[in-house]
């Protein structure tokens, strides 16, 4: 038995892939491109495991898709493969066109075409399951109730029109051509081998370096955070059990403003890694330039995942934010070999234009 992931060497993919080879024995095929967000040395402890087969290739080249499917014979495919920043989406949305619409696209017709051939008990049991975003709910206002998976899509940044565009095709392709797919939306992950253009990552990286920690806007700002792990537990869950054609919220009912997430960061810093000075690394906040578009609020009603699949997440947000801080505290050498020319680049065009 074996299942393809693509975008299995970026932030989420490769805990997925990590967590999935630790509980099974299954061959998992790994289809990414490697852009700046796909890292190998994220699952370097793999490497000689002949259970992890590594493709480097575009999600839009169909001919490698019909490829790895005609060679391997999943019994399932997941789609993590995406441009995912929302600051580089308002900076260059065309790659987010190319990825998250039409490498989208390329997978459905590429699995279409060989599902459609497979034996009779080979096609029942394949599933196609699509991760997404709450984002493309938009934004909630204080009073709303969380993000239920019957809420309207109202997209407001490249980032999740495209993921948005992305979940129609595959709902289409379900209700048109009976593909069997099911789709995710979780909130905001975190966790270990977080590229550090995200916030609770660039936070710690900044700290830890003297930089200011760079808040946008009023800093009061909603997400709602689960530990990745969890998000990777949620996916093999409704992968294993999940309806044909449902959607699927995922989330631990921990919503947080940004500046109580930065405090909270710094506060954990102050105790295991302690500045010299013996201050405090919440005197390196600095309120910049918000974001355009920037949504206010995100909120996950997770209650059909655990209703219908029993899922729950384990790690609560003190826990996991705990681990992930001391996580990147003990891997200074990943924290420095992603830290790029390319890396400072785009540190430089997103930061330098935003006023202090
Ligand atoms: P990421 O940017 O860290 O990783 C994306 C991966 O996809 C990288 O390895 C990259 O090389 C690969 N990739 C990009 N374009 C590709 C292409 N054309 N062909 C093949 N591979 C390509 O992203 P992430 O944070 O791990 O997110 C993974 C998925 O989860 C995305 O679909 C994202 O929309 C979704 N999601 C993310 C979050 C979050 O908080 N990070 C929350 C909910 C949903
Ligand atoms: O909600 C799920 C989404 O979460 C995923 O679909 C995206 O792929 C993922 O990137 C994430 O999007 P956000 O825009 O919420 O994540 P980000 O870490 O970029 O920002 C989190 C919040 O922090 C957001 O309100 C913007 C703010 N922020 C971010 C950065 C990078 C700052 O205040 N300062 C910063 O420097």
């Amino acid at each position: 038995m074996t299942i393809l992931v693509t975008g299995g060497a970026g932030f989420i993919g490769s805990n997925f892939v990590l967590d999935w080879l630790a509980e099974s024995d299954e061959t998992l095929v790994n289809l990414d491109k490697l852009t700046y967000a796909g890292n190998l040395a994220n699952l370097a402890e793999l490497e000689g495991d002949p259970r992890h087969v590594f493709v480097r290739g575009d999600l839009g080249d169909r001919d490698l898709l019909d490829q790895i499917l005609a060679t391997h014979q999943p019994r399932a495919v997941i789609n993590f493969a995406a441009e995912s920043h929302v600051d580089r989406s308002i900076h260059g949305p065309e790659d987010f066109i190319q990825t998250n619409i039409i490498g989208t696209f390329r997978l459905l017709e590429s699995v279409r075409h060989w599902w459609a051939a497979l034996p009779a008990e080979r096609h029942r049991a394949f599933r196609l399951l699509h991760v997404s975003t709450d984002e493309v709910y938009g934004s909630l206002a204080p009073n709303d109730g969380p993000f239920t998976e019957t809420n309207p899509y109202e997209p407001n940044s490249p980032y999740s029109a495209s993921k948005a565009a992305g979940d129609h095709l595959v709902r289409a392709w379900y209700h048109t051509y009976g593909l069997p797919v099911l789709t995710t939306h979780c909130s905001n992950n975190y966790g270990p081998y977080h590229f550090p253009e995200k916030l609770i990552p660039l936070v710690i990286v900044n700290a830890l370096a003297g930089k200011p920690l760079p808040i946008y806007g009023d800093g009061q700002q909603i997400r709602d955070w689960l530990y990745v792990k969890d998000h990777c537990s949620a996916i093999r869950r409704v992968l294993a059990a999940g309806q044909l054609g449902e959607v699927y919220n995922v989330g631990g009912w921990n919503e947080k403003p940004n500046i109580d997430i930065v405090h909270t960061v710094c506060t954990l810093l102050d105790e295991l890694h302690p500045r010299s000075d013996s201050k405090s690394y919440k005197d390196q906040i600095t309120y910049v330039t918000d974001r355009p578009g920037h949504d206010r609020r995100y909120a996950i009603d997770a209650r059909k995942l655990e209703r219908d699949l029993g899922w729950r997440p384990a790690e609560t947000f003190e826990t996991g934010i705990r681990k992930t801080v001391q996580w990147y505290l003990d891997h200074p050498d990943w924290v420095s070999n992603v830290q790029s020319g390319a890396y400072r680049e785009w540190v430089d065009q997103n930061y330098k234009q935003r006023s202090v």
